[in-house]
């Protein structure tokens, strides 16, 4: 997106990423991402609202320099990430006269990761407000949403809540507003996934915060915006429930073919049982994908074979994902395969333990699965069936 009018006197200024496809060498962003920033004009100030990716600042610049603006009053940063603050020393240098506006976390973070200087910050506070004349900025703080400076700021007169990385999609697109909510569905859900879900109970709470306010756009600082809070926070209230679906999610990973026997009469056993499984092979899974499957699963088997006494460090990885992410799920449970022994499963459930999921008893193989293999498989097909219908998900 290139510069955009939202409404008298509030422009988009950011810029758009489609050849991203990864962030923070880790997420794989299938759509490419934007850096949103925005421009608000009032009779007495302007402030810009969060700056862009520093590899983007040149967009920024110029978004700036064709609405022909000769001053900034103030620098709104809601967060200290790069992708958000990264331009913000570049917008000093061209207005030297603004002040960064944020809060005191968020100031020694600029400070530490930019070598902004003291001089330069005003230090903001819960519910302060500021005019900007003809209209009304109100700052919300956030912490843990998804870091600990994370704050959000409401223009009053216009109903507008910007909302940096909070409701926002790693997706870029030339449409500030989709006329579908379906194509903005799963990059949202995506970006819930990878970023906000491990702060579930937190945003529950800030949720709270925002869901009386009267609101006609929510601008995030990544994807389009939203019309109306209804769509966006209507998926959030479902994603940071406790309710769970009928659903297994299974990151596996074989090396000759036994745990993928493995997964594979298990995956069978649980659909005969009309359970849904959402199963990943690990040596080239998206893990964007198993984190997006892992918001609403009841259950989660991870399926590795041994490697030098412990598991196949791809499913190592799965398994500190599962930690790291912390998702509601309900039930764990590990299958996989053996030649000699080892210690895979203690190794795996060690990671999984700060998880307060129900552990099902396991299933190993010794080699090549045979008839009592299968057997011992159908009964931890037939015990996570019990689990999903005791919950009622059956
Ligand atoms: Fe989009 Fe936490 O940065």
């Amino acid at each position: 997106m290139d510069l955009i009018k939202i409404m008298d006197d509030i422009f988009y200024v950011g810029a758009n990423d489609p050849e991203r496809r990864l962030f923070d060498q880790l997420i794989p962003l299938p759509d490419g991402t934007s850096y949103n920033s925005y421009l608000i004009k009032g009779s007495n100030k302007t402030a810009l609202i969060d700056s862009v990716d520093p590899s983007k600042k040149d967009i920024l610049v110029k978004n700036l320099k064709e609405l022909r603006i000769s001053s900034i009053d103030y620098i709104i940063a809601h967060h200290g990430e790069q992708d958000h603050s990264g331009a913000i020393p570049d917008v000093l240098e061209i207005f030297p006269e603004a002040k960064v506006l944020t809060n005191e976390k968020c100031k020694t973070e600029l400070m530490d990761l930019l070598l902004i200087t003291d001089d330069k910050f005003i230090v903001i506070k819960d519910g302060q407000e500021i005019s900007l004349g003809n209209k009304t900025i109100r700052f919300i703080f956030t912490p843990w949403v998804h870091w600990p400076e994370t704050m959000l700021t409401y223009l009053a007169e216009d109903r507008i809540l910007f909302t940096c990385d909070f409701l926002g999609s790693h997706y870029a697109t030339e449409e500030l507003f989709p006329d579908n909510t379906g194509k903005i569905y799963e990059p949202a859900k995506r970006y819930y996934a990878e970023i906000m879900m491990p702060f579930r109970s937190i945003i529950r709470k800030n949720l709270e915060k925002i869901k009386d306010l009267g609101i006609d756009i929510i601008a995030p600082s990544h994807g389009p915006l939203h019309k109306g809070k209804d769509f966006i926070l209507g998926c959030y209230s479902d994603w940071v429930s406790d309710n769970v679906k009928n659903e297994v999610v299974l990151p596996y990973i074989s090396m000759h073919g036994s745990t993928d026997k493995i997964a594979e009469y298990f995956i069978k056993a649980l659909e005969k049982r009309d359970i849904n499984v959402r199963a990943f092979n690990l040596a080239d899974a998206d893990i964007g994908e198993i984190a997006m499957a892992l918001v609403d699963a009841a259950t989660a088997v991870i399926g590795s074979p041994t490697v030098l006494t412990g598991p196949h460090p791809k499913a190592l990885f799965a398994a500190y994902l599962v930690k790291a992410l912390r998702p509601k799920l309900k039930f764990l449970s590990i299958i996989g395969s053996y030649g000699w022994g080892g210690k895979m499963v203690d190794m795996l459930a060690e990671m999984l333990g700060s998880l307060q999921a129900e552990v099902i008893e396991p299933v190993m193989v010794k080699g090549y699965p045979k008839d009592n293999d299968y057997r011992l498989i159908d009964e931890l097909a037939d015990k996570i069936t019990a689990k999903h219908k005791e919950l009622g998900l059956l």
